[in-house]
Order: structure tokens, then sequence, then C-alpha cells
């Protein structure tokens, strides 16, 4: 059967495809000798799943694309304080390639600007590395994040470099304040070989789907940057992706993006999905002027808006029941999904409300296939106070989602396969035995208590 998804996208193609306004990039003789009716689009899922529509294998340059992935390998390579020393985070509301910098610090506003892209291409790898060892880094880099051995095409490098002129009017600026400290002409030289890396809009979209998916790759595996860093360039591709467009982008597509003047587009939803989109026309942003109505569409045909959350915390305990019977009894609190802060929150106002009769209460994570950070403390802190409220407290986790559980000071767990473990545990318990028991025994559930509806 043929998926769905690829049937959309080729739709969504047709809707967009009679749209021929906007000039292709006439700043960059190569860029400007392209076919303007390319026109392709790919989602990425970041368990790697592919779908596509148009020619997602065919190749163009990534060209400002290149900049949030380079933010993230200058980061993950200097550190935050280094790089932050030298480029701002906030939005410029001007354009791509504004002659501006901050009056006071003469720092870039941001690393999607030009002006932050050059400044962040000096900054990649350990300090001193030479103008080829730069673009080695940036070629690895971007080639880890795409999954593939990426190359750039010497011809578009060279046909930028001829009219670099206002890049190198930004960089001869940053010299002076001394935000670069290379030769301005040699760290132009590499930003732009930089831009000129090959991709295909599955690479774009493979790209998008590795900070989607927390900074690994799905099809490698590879963890190419830490989690923090991708959180800051999410962020910032948020808020300056779409340079002075940004706030309309924000607020109706909603989706952490990139543009690049080649004409390739990408989205990434963190958690979700990587989104790529290549049509050669611009607006007068510099943005693809199909990509943008793709992306539009795709936004409010599948709620895809970063905004647009599902109420999970609701959801997050499933069931309050007694298993067992008698002075074995047992308070089972079920779990389930991805549980978070709102998610814990509602286990730890469960626990505070009620006062449980059943001498063993049981967290059960058979269904919970993660927890952050936040929750897991706020769990065994609920785990800490049941026990000294009295409490058998028993954790059934076959996967292993809270490994290592240690409630702290005078709290006491017992972590089982299963909540038929924990009963037979209790069992052993209140005959005097020692804990944990672990052997299986007939669960009967006594009582089925409604779990009351969220205040
Ligand atoms: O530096 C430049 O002007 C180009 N190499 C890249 C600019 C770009 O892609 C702007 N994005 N839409």
């Amino acid at each position: 059967m043929r998926s769905i998804i690829s049937d959309y996208l080729t739709e969504a193609l047709g809707a967009v495809q009679p749209d021929a306004s906007g000039e292709l990039a006439g700043y960059i003789p190569e860029l400007a000798a392209a076919d303007p009716d390319r026109l392709s689009t790919a989602f990425v899922m970041i368990d790697g799943q592919v779908y596509g529509a148009g020619d997602i294998d065919a190749e163009f340059t990534i060209q400002s694309i290149s900049k949030p992935f380079v933010y993230a390998l200058a980061l993950a390579d200097r550190g935050f304080d280094s790089v932050l020393a030298k480029v701002g985070v906030e939005p410029s509301g001007e354009a791509f390639n504004e002659i501006s910098l901050e009056s006071d610090t003469g720092r870039p506003r941001n690393p999607m600007i030009n002006a932050g892209a050059i400044t962040v291409h000096s900054l990649l790898g350990t300090e001193g590395l030479n103008a080829d060892e730069r673009v080695e880094r940036v070629v690895d880099g971007l080639s880890a994040f795409a999954g593939r051995r990426l190359r750039t095409d010497e011809a578009v490098y060279a046909s930028e470099m001829e009219h670099a002129h206002r890049n190198l009017a930004i960089a001869h600026m940053l010299r002076g304040h001394r935000i670069l400290v290379e030769d301005a002409r040699a760290v132009v030289d590499g930003y732009t070989r930089q831009c000129s890396v090959l991709v295909s809009t599955r690479d774009l979209a493979m790209m998008a789907a590795t900070l989607a998916n927390r900074g690994v790759n799905p099809l490698s595996g590879e963890q190419v940057v830490p989690e923090p860093v991708v959180r800051q360039v999410l962020s910032v591709m948020f808020s300056c992706g779409m340079y002075d467009a940004a706030g309309d982008w924000g607020t109706q597509v909603g989706i952490p993006a990139k543009s690049g003047v080649a004409g390739g587009l990408i989205g990434a939803l963190p958690g979700q999905i990587g989104i790529a989109a290549f049509s050669p026309r611009l607006d007068s942003h510099g943005n693809s002027v199909r990509g943008v109505s793709l992306f539009e569409r795709f936004s409010s045909d599948m709620g895809l808006h970063v905004m647009e959350v599902p109420a999970t915390a609701r959801a997050t305990l499933r069931t309050s029941q007694v298993v067992g019977s008698g002075p074995h009894a047992l308070r089972a609190l079920q779990l389930q999904g991805a549980i978070g802060f709102a998610g814990a929150e509602r286990i730890v106002r469960e626990t505070v409300d009620t006062s449980y009769a059943e001498n063993g209460v049981a967290l059960d994570l058979t269904r919970v296939h993660s927890i952050d950070d936040v929750a897991r403390r706020m769990l065994l802190e609920v785990v800490r106070r049941l026990t000294l409220d009295g409490h058998e407290v028993y954790l059934a986790d076959p996967d292993s989602v809270m490994p290592a559980p240690d409630p702290g000071d005078d709290g006491r767990v017992t972590v089982v396969n299963s909540l038929d473990e924990a009963v037979a545990a209790q069992e052993g318990l209140s005959r005097g035995g020692s804990r944990p028991k672990g052997e299986g025994i007939d669960d009967a559930v006594a009582e089925t208590a409604a779990v009351p509806p969220p205040r």
C-alpha cells in the first residue's frame, strides 16, 4: 500500500507548484543560473522513516541552512560561554546580510545573520585551527548531521567569493571590534565554503530530524552534539531563523526553521519530525516562496505548531486500584506515557490528596516510556514521603525507565518487574518474610477506583 503521507506530500507540492513568484538569488551568479522550477519536500521522522515528494535526492548548496548546524558545532567545540561572548541571541529584525553589530559590544546580534555566522565559523574546533582545518570541521560536522559524506560545490563557492563584498565588509568590521581575531578574508573564505556544501532535500530533512531527535542522527545513532546544544540551537532558530520574517513565521507556522538562498528550507519539531523543502525562488526576506507556503500548509494541516502540544499530563495517571486482598492488599497507581513536570505533578497531587488504607503502594511504570529528570526527582520524593507515612513502596519497572532509584534519606523502595511481584513481595512481608520476594502470584483486582478528573 502506498503511504498516505507520501500522497499528502505529492498533493501539497501540486498545490504550491503554480506559484512562480519570487526571484532567484541574483547576487551569487551560480545560483541565479539555477532551474527555478525545481520543487521537492521531505519528512524524516525521529526514528529515521523518510517520506518525500519531488526529487528529494537532487543536490543544491546548503547556504544559510548551514548556520544553525555550524553554531551547534561551535557550541559543542568551544562551550557556551566562549561563543556567547562573541555572538548574541537576540532577533535583529534586519535582513540577513545587514552590516550591523550591537553598538556597545560590537557583537553580531545572533548566529543566523551573516555577521553572526561569519563569527561562529571562526569559533570552530579547538582554538588555533587553520582555515582549511575549520572547513574540514564544517564538512565533517554537517556530514554527521546528514548521516552521509557531504562535499562542497567549488563553482558556487568561487562564484560567491567573487562578489562577497558585503560579507567582507562585515568581517572587516568584526575584525575592527576584535570579535574576529583571524584574517577577515580567510574567515569569509571558509564561511563561503561552508555555504557551498551540497545537500539534498532528504539530507536536510535528516539533519533537521537530528535536531528534533535531541542531537542523535536517526539512522547512524550518533550523538552529533549534546542535548543542551540542541536546545540552544532550536531556540535561536525559532526566534531568528527566518530573519526579519521570524515573528510572522513563529506565529503562523511555529516550527524552528532556517532558510537558505539556494531555496532550501528546514524545520525541526522537537520530538517529532525533521522537514525540508526546496524551491529556488525567494521572497524579499531571502526565504523560498513555495517552501514557506509548504510549511504553512504542513503546520495547519497537521497541527505541527510548537505551541500546540497535547495535554499529556492529564493522562499520566491511568488507574488507581487495589490489587490483592486482605492484609496483602496493595494500592497500585498505574502511570503511562512520557512523564515530565506536569505529569509528575498529577502523581504528587494524587498522593497528597489521598490517604491510602493499604500498607503497600506500588507505582506501576510498565506503560511509561520515558521520565525526564525533574519528574524522576519528583516521583522519588513521592516515594520518600510515602515511606515516611508508613507505606511499603514498590516500583514496577520492567524496562528500567527509572534506573537505580534512590529516594534519599529515610525513603525506601523495592523495584519489581510487575504488580504480581509487588503483591507477592507484600504478601511475604505481611507474613513476616524478607523483602523483596518477587514470585508470581494470582493478582486479584479487588476494587477499581476511578481516577478523579483534573481540577
Ligand atoms: O552569505 C551569504 O550571503 C550566503 N552564502 C548565504 C545567505 C543565505 O542563505 C541567506 N538565507 N536565506
